[in-house]
Protein backbone atom coordinates (compact mmCIF):
# COMPACT_ATOMS: atom_id res chain seq x y z
CA UNK A 1 0.00 0.00 0.00
CA UNK A 2 1.65 3.13 -0.73
CA UNK A 3 1.54 5.52 3.03
CA UNK A 4 2.35 8.52 4.03
CA UNK A 5 4.34 8.87 6.71
CA UNK A 6 4.15 12.27 8.85
CA UNK A 7 6.29 13.61 11.34
CA UNK A 8 9.27 11.08 10.39
CA UNK A 9 12.45 11.20 12.46
CA UNK A 10 15.59 9.22 11.03
CA UNK A 11 15.05 6.12 13.28
CA UNK A 12 11.20 5.86 11.77
CA UNK A 13 12.54 5.73 8.51
CA UNK A 14 15.52 3.21 9.53
CA UNK A 15 13.72 0.62 10.85
CA UNK A 16 10.22 0.43 8.38
CA UNK A 17 12.78 0.55 5.46
CA UNK A 18 14.77 -2.50 7.19
CA UNK A 19 11.22 -4.56 8.07
CA UNK A 20 9.32 -3.03 5.01
CA UNK A 21 11.54 -5.48 2.50
CA UNK A 22 9.37 -8.46 4.01
CA UNK A 23 6.15 -6.18 3.31
CA UNK A 24 6.63 -4.68 -0.13
CA UNK A 25 4.95 -1.36 0.52
CA UNK A 26 5.51 1.77 -1.34
CA UNK A 27 6.47 3.93 1.80
CA UNK A 28 6.49 8.20 1.51
CA UNK A 29 8.00 9.86 4.54
CA UNK A 30 7.26 13.84 5.59
CA UNK A 31 8.93 15.47 8.42
CA UNK A 32 5.72 17.75 8.78
CA UNK A 33 3.64 16.73 11.19
CA UNK A 34 -0.24 15.89 10.00
CA UNK A 35 -2.93 18.65 10.36
CA UNK A 36 -5.32 20.02 7.79
CA UNK A 37 -2.69 21.92 6.28
CA UNK A 38 -0.89 19.46 5.94
CA UNK A 39 -3.07 16.71 4.75
CA UNK A 40 -3.02 17.36 0.99
CA UNK A 41 0.69 16.00 1.23
CA UNK A 42 -0.77 12.28 1.29
CA UNK A 43 -2.52 12.73 -1.93
CA UNK A 44 -2.23 9.67 -4.11
CA UNK A 45 -1.64 7.72 -1.01
CA UNK A 46 -4.05 4.69 0.14
CA UNK A 47 -2.93 5.30 3.94
CA UNK A 48 -1.50 7.93 6.41
CA UNK A 49 1.15 6.80 8.97
CA UNK A 50 0.86 9.01 12.03
CA UNK A 51 2.33 9.82 15.07
CA UNK A 52 1.53 10.69 18.90
CA UNK A 53 1.79 14.59 18.04
CA UNK A 54 -0.30 14.04 14.74
CA UNK A 55 -3.30 15.69 14.66
CA UNK A 56 -6.28 13.64 13.04
CA UNK A 57 -8.95 16.22 14.13
CA UNK A 58 -12.57 16.33 12.60
CA UNK A 59 -10.83 18.98 10.12
CA UNK A 60 -7.88 17.01 9.24
CA UNK A 61 -10.29 13.78 8.52
CA UNK A 62 -12.44 15.67 6.75
CA UNK A 63 -9.31 16.69 4.23
CA UNK A 64 -8.47 13.25 4.09
CA UNK A 65 -11.21 11.92 2.97
CA UNK A 66 -11.91 14.44 0.24
CA UNK A 67 -8.66 12.92 -0.90
CA UNK A 68 -9.74 9.71 -0.95
CA UNK A 69 -8.12 8.62 2.21
CA UNK A 70 -9.74 6.28 4.82
CA UNK A 71 -6.87 4.46 6.53
CA UNK A 72 -4.66 5.47 9.41
CA UNK A 73 -2.22 3.86 10.94
CA UNK A 74 -1.40 4.60 14.30
CA UNK A 75 2.76 4.21 14.92
CA UNK A 76 2.07 4.01 18.68
CA UNK A 77 -0.24 3.11 21.20
CA UNK A 78 -2.64 6.15 22.15
CA UNK A 79 -4.87 7.13 20.15
CA UNK A 80 -6.01 10.44 21.71
CA UNK A 81 -5.19 12.48 18.55
CA UNK A 82 -7.92 10.92 16.99
CA UNK A 83 -11.48 12.14 16.81
CA UNK A 84 -12.80 8.61 17.04
CA UNK A 85 -16.60 10.22 16.27
CA UNK A 86 -15.97 11.97 13.03
CA UNK A 87 -13.50 9.15 12.00
CA UNK A 88 -16.30 6.50 12.84
CA UNK A 89 -18.82 8.95 10.76
CA UNK A 90 -16.70 9.09 7.81
CA UNK A 91 -15.43 5.86 7.33
CA UNK A 92 -12.01 5.98 8.80
CA UNK A 93 -10.14 2.68 9.53
CA UNK A 94 -8.12 3.39 12.53
CA UNK A 95 -5.33 0.71 12.89
CA UNK A 96 -2.76 0.94 15.90
CA UNK A 97 0.33 -0.83 18.34
CA UNK A 98 -1.54 -1.57 21.25
CA UNK A 99 1.41 -3.08 22.64
CA UNK A 100 5.20 -3.33 21.17
CA UNK A 101 7.24 -3.14 24.21
CA UNK A 102 5.62 -2.11 27.39
CA UNK A 103 9.34 -2.65 29.27
CA UNK A 104 10.45 0.04 26.83
CA UNK A 105 8.17 2.74 28.41
CA UNK A 106 8.67 1.03 31.73
CA UNK A 107 12.01 0.87 32.23
CA UNK A 108 12.63 4.19 30.89
CA UNK A 109 10.07 5.52 33.88
CA UNK A 110 12.58 3.73 36.03
CA UNK A 111 15.44 5.31 34.73
CA UNK A 112 13.91 9.00 35.77
CA UNK A 113 13.32 7.41 39.31
CA UNK A 114 17.08 6.56 39.60
CA UNK A 115 18.05 9.70 37.91
CA UNK A 116 16.52 12.41 40.07
CA UNK A 117 16.71 10.46 43.54
CA UNK A 118 20.54 9.59 43.10
CA UNK A 119 21.42 12.64 41.00
CA UNK A 120 23.39 10.70 38.58
CA UNK A 121 22.83 13.25 35.55
CA UNK A 122 24.61 16.23 37.99
CA UNK A 123 27.23 13.52 39.62
CA UNK A 124 28.55 12.92 35.71
CA UNK A 125 28.85 16.71 35.09
CA UNK A 126 30.59 17.13 38.16
CA UNK A 127 33.03 14.73 37.71
CA UNK A 128 34.39 15.48 33.99
CA UNK A 129 34.81 18.79 35.45
CA UNK A 130 36.90 17.57 37.72
CA UNK A 131 34.70 18.11 40.90
CA UNK A 132 34.35 14.84 42.85
CA UNK A 133 32.48 16.95 45.90
CA UNK A 134 29.51 14.35 47.13
CA UNK A 135 27.58 17.96 48.43
CA UNK A 136 24.44 17.97 47.88
CA UNK A 137 23.51 14.77 45.64
CA UNK A 138 22.48 12.73 48.77
CA UNK A 139 19.51 10.13 47.72
CA UNK A 140 17.12 8.03 49.40
CA UNK A 141 17.03 4.07 49.36
CA UNK A 142 13.98 2.88 47.27
CA UNK A 143 14.23 -0.44 48.83
CA UNK A 144 10.94 -0.21 51.58
CA UNK A 145 9.69 2.60 49.72
CA UNK A 146 5.65 2.58 48.39
CA UNK A 147 5.63 3.12 44.90
CA UNK A 148 1.69 3.94 43.51
CA UNK A 149 1.24 3.11 40.16
CA UNK A 150 -1.70 5.03 38.03
CA UNK A 151 -2.88 2.56 35.24
CA UNK A 152 -2.21 -1.24 35.51
CA UNK A 153 -1.78 -2.05 32.05
CA UNK A 154 0.26 -3.26 30.28
CA UNK A 155 3.36 -1.02 30.99
CA UNK A 156 1.58 0.04 34.52
CA UNK A 157 2.28 -3.70 35.82
CA UNK A 158 6.08 -3.96 33.66
CA UNK A 159 6.98 -1.14 35.77
CA UNK A 160 5.25 -2.31 39.09
CA UNK A 161 7.02 -5.56 38.40
CA UNK A 162 10.52 -4.09 38.24
CA UNK A 163 9.88 -1.68 41.83
CA UNK A 164 8.87 -4.91 43.08
CA UNK A 165 12.28 -6.15 42.25
CA UNK A 166 13.89 -3.08 44.18
CA UNK A 167 11.84 -4.15 47.19
CA UNK A 168 9.11 -1.64 47.09
CA UNK A 169 5.47 -2.30 48.32
CA UNK A 170 4.12 -1.52 44.82
CA UNK A 171 0.09 -0.14 44.99
CA UNK A 172 -1.79 0.65 42.25
CA UNK A 173 -5.20 2.39 41.21
CA UNK A 174 -6.81 1.27 37.78
CA UNK A 175 -10.55 1.53 37.48
CA UNK A 176 -11.27 -1.59 36.00
CA UNK A 177 -11.36 -5.09 38.20
CA UNK A 178 -8.22 -6.93 36.90
CA UNK A 179 -6.27 -10.44 38.27
CA UNK A 180 -2.85 -9.05 39.61
CA UNK A 181 0.51 -10.69 41.23
CA UNK A 182 0.30 -10.96 45.00
CA UNK A 183 2.50 -8.24 45.33
CA UNK A 184 0.60 -5.19 44.34
CA UNK A 185 -2.33 -3.92 46.31
CA UNK A 186 -5.18 -2.26 44.61
CA UNK A 187 -5.86 0.47 45.95
CA UNK A 188 -8.38 3.51 45.26
CA UNK A 189 -7.11 6.85 44.03
CA UNK A 190 -7.00 8.97 47.19
CA UNK A 191 -5.24 5.79 49.16
CA UNK A 192 -2.50 5.61 46.37
CA UNK A 193 -2.55 9.56 46.73
CA UNK A 194 -2.13 9.75 50.42
CA UNK A 195 0.69 6.47 50.52
CA UNK A 196 3.03 7.00 47.99
CA UNK A 197 6.52 8.02 47.51
CA UNK A 198 6.79 7.92 44.51
CA UNK A 199 3.97 7.93 41.78
CA UNK A 200 4.06 6.88 38.83
CA UNK A 201 1.76 7.64 35.82
CA UNK A 202 0.70 4.82 33.35
CA UNK A 203 -3.17 5.29 31.98
CA UNK A 204 -4.07 6.44 28.99
CA UNK A 205 -5.43 10.60 28.47
CA UNK A 206 -8.90 10.59 28.27
CA UNK A 207 -11.67 12.65 29.71
CA UNK A 208 -11.44 10.60 33.53
CA UNK A 209 -7.95 10.93 33.40
CA UNK A 210 -7.44 14.36 32.04
CA UNK A 211 -5.78 16.86 34.63
CA UNK A 212 -6.16 13.73 37.17
CA UNK A 213 -3.26 15.34 39.01
CA UNK A 214 -4.16 18.80 39.76
CA UNK A 215 -4.15 21.85 42.84
CA UNK A 216 -6.39 19.29 44.60
CA UNK A 217 -4.94 15.57 43.89
CA UNK A 218 -1.56 17.17 44.72
CA UNK A 219 -2.74 18.40 47.84
CA UNK A 220 -3.82 14.61 48.98
CA UNK A 221 -0.05 13.66 48.23
CA UNK A 222 2.61 13.06 50.91
CA UNK A 223 4.88 16.13 51.08
CA UNK A 224 8.37 15.71 48.97
CA UNK A 225 6.49 13.17 46.84
CA UNK A 226 8.03 11.67 43.49
CA UNK A 227 6.24 12.05 40.47
CA UNK A 228 6.93 10.07 36.97
CA UNK A 229 4.85 10.43 34.03
CA UNK A 230 5.63 8.37 30.79
CA UNK A 231 1.83 8.28 29.92
CA UNK A 232 0.13 11.69 28.58
CA UNK A 233 1.37 15.19 29.39
CA UNK A 234 -2.55 16.63 29.92
CA UNK A 235 -2.44 13.72 32.73
CA UNK A 236 -0.77 16.36 34.81
CA UNK A 237 -2.18 20.53 35.03
CA UNK A 238 1.19 21.57 34.68
CA UNK A 239 0.76 25.11 36.33
CA UNK A 240 -0.63 23.45 39.83
CA UNK A 241 2.04 20.86 39.17
CA UNK A 242 4.75 24.01 38.91
CA UNK A 243 3.22 25.47 42.28
CA UNK A 244 3.44 22.11 44.27
CA UNK A 245 7.39 22.42 42.99
CA UNK A 246 7.21 25.86 44.51
CA UNK A 247 6.31 25.10 47.72
CA UNK A 248 7.85 21.51 48.19
CA UNK A 249 4.81 19.77 48.09
CA UNK A 250 6.39 18.15 45.20
CA UNK A 251 9.86 16.73 45.83
CA UNK A 252 10.38 15.41 42.55
CA UNK A 253 9.29 15.62 39.05
CA UNK A 254 10.21 13.19 36.26
CA UNK A 255 8.48 13.91 33.03
CA UNK A 256 8.63 11.63 29.68
CA UNK A 257 5.76 13.90 28.27
CA UNK A 258 4.39 17.48 28.11
CA UNK A 259 1.33 19.27 27.82
CA UNK A 260 1.73 21.57 25.42
CA UNK A 261 4.82 19.13 23.77
CA UNK A 262 3.51 19.18 20.24
CA UNK A 263 5.29 22.52 20.15
CA UNK A 264 8.95 21.35 20.75
CA UNK A 265 9.14 18.24 21.59
CA UNK A 266 11.41 15.92 18.34
CA UNK A 267 12.78 19.03 16.97
CA UNK A 268 16.25 20.61 17.47
CA UNK A 269 15.07 24.04 19.39
CA UNK A 270 18.15 24.64 20.51
CA UNK A 271 19.43 27.68 18.37
CA UNK A 272 15.90 28.60 18.83
CA UNK A 273 13.80 31.08 21.52
CA UNK A 274 11.62 28.20 23.41
CA UNK A 275 7.99 29.60 22.92
CA UNK A 276 6.82 27.80 26.16
CA UNK A 277 6.67 29.70 29.45
CA UNK A 278 5.71 26.68 31.34
CA UNK A 279 8.47 24.44 30.35
CA UNK A 280 11.06 26.75 30.84
CA UNK A 281 10.10 27.27 33.96
CA UNK A 282 9.94 23.68 34.60
CA UNK A 283 13.63 23.49 33.10
CA UNK A 284 14.41 25.89 36.27
CA UNK A 285 13.72 23.82 38.99
CA UNK A 286 16.71 21.12 39.63
CA UNK A 287 14.78 18.59 41.16
CA UNK A 288 12.78 18.16 37.53
CA UNK A 289 13.87 16.02 34.82
CA UNK A 290 12.56 16.30 31.23
CA UNK A 291 13.09 13.50 28.16
CA UNK A 292 11.47 14.66 25.38
CA UNK A 293 8.90 11.47 24.86
CA UNK A 294 11.58 9.14 23.89
CA UNK A 295 10.54 6.62 26.40
CA UNK A 296 9.53 3.87 23.99
CA UNK A 297 12.95 4.26 22.00
CA UNK A 298 14.62 1.28 21.99
CA UNK A 299 15.62 -0.56 19.21
CA UNK A 300 13.43 -3.96 19.96
CA UNK A 301 10.27 -1.42 20.77
CA UNK A 302 11.24 0.20 17.59
CA UNK A 303 11.37 -3.14 15.37
CA UNK A 304 7.93 -4.24 16.82
CA UNK A 305 6.33 -0.70 16.21
CA UNK A 306 7.50 -1.29 12.16
CA UNK A 307 6.37 -4.85 12.23
CA UNK A 308 2.92 -4.28 13.83
CA UNK A 309 2.65 -1.25 11.45
CA UNK A 310 2.51 -2.50 8.38
CA UNK A 311 1.05 -5.74 9.58
CA UNK A 312 -2.14 -3.47 9.91
CA UNK A 313 -1.45 -2.20 6.64
CA UNK A 314 -1.72 -5.43 4.77
CA UNK A 315 -4.98 -6.56 7.15
CA UNK A 316 -6.20 -3.18 6.01
CA UNK A 317 -5.78 -3.98 2.13
CA UNK A 318 -6.80 -7.61 2.42
CA UNK A 319 -10.00 -6.52 3.88
CA UNK A 320 -9.39 -8.15 7.26
CA UNK A 321 -11.07 -7.31 10.42
CA UNK A 322 -8.21 -6.25 12.96
CA UNK A 323 -8.30 -6.73 17.05
CA UNK A 324 -5.91 -3.33 16.46
CA UNK A 325 -8.65 -1.17 15.17
CA UNK A 326 -9.94 1.58 17.83
CA UNK A 327 -13.21 1.40 16.48
CA UNK A 328 -15.16 -0.66 17.83
P1 LIG B 1 -2.97 -0.30 28.55
O1 LIG B 1 -4.24 -0.04 27.79
O2 LIG B 1 -2.40 -1.68 28.55
O3 LIG B 1 -3.17 0.13 30.08
C1 LIG B 1 -3.77 1.33 30.50
C2 LIG B 1 -4.41 1.05 31.85
O4 LIG B 1 -4.92 2.28 32.36
C3 LIG B 1 -5.61 0.09 31.74
O5 LIG B 1 -5.48 -1.00 32.67
C4 LIG B 1 -6.80 0.97 32.08
O6 LIG B 1 -7.83 0.26 32.77
C5 LIG B 1 -6.15 2.02 32.98
N1 LIG B 1 -6.94 3.22 33.14
C6 LIG B 1 -7.90 3.74 32.33
N2 LIG B 1 -8.45 4.83 32.89
C7 LIG B 1 -7.83 5.01 34.08
C8 LIG B 1 -7.96 5.95 35.14
N3 LIG B 1 -8.88 6.92 35.10
N4 LIG B 1 -7.14 5.83 36.20
C9 LIG B 1 -6.24 4.84 36.30
N5 LIG B 1 -6.07 3.90 35.33
C10 LIG B 1 -6.85 4.00 34.25
O7 LIG B 1 -1.93 0.75 28.01
P2 LIG B 1 -0.34 0.70 28.11
O8 LIG B 1 0.21 0.00 26.91
O9 LIG B 1 0.05 0.25 29.45
O10 LIG B 1 0.01 2.26 27.91
C11 LIG B 1 -0.39 3.23 28.85
C12 LIG B 1 -0.16 4.62 28.26
O11 LIG B 1 1.24 4.86 28.15
C13 LIG B 1 -0.67 4.81 26.82
O12 LIG B 1 -2.05 5.13 26.80
C14 LIG B 1 0.16 5.95 26.33
O13 LIG B 1 -0.49 7.16 26.61
C15 LIG B 1 1.44 5.85 27.17
N6 LIG B 1 2.62 5.51 26.37
C16 LIG B 1 3.70 6.33 26.40
C17 LIG B 1 4.84 6.05 25.69
C18 LIG B 1 6.06 6.91 25.73
O14 LIG B 1 6.96 6.75 24.90
N7 LIG B 1 6.16 7.84 26.68
C19 LIG B 1 4.89 4.87 24.81
C20 LIG B 1 3.71 4.02 24.88
C21 LIG B 1 2.62 4.36 25.63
Amino acid sequence: MKTAFFSTQSYDKYYFDQVNVNYQNELVYFEASLNAQTAVLAEGCDAVCIFVNDKADAATLEKLAEIGIRNIVLRCAGFNQVDLLTAKALNFKVLRVPAYSPEAVAEHAVALILTLNRKTHKAYNRVREGNFSLDRLTGFNLHGKTVGVIGLGKIGLAFARIMHGFGCKTIAYDPFELDVPAYIQLVSNEELFKNSDVISIHCPLNESTQHLINENSLQEMKDGVMLINTSRGAVIHTAAAIEALKTGKLGYLGIDVYEQEEKLFFRDLSESVIPDEQILRLMSFPNVLITAHQAFLTLEALTEIADTTLKNLQQIEKGQASLNSVLK
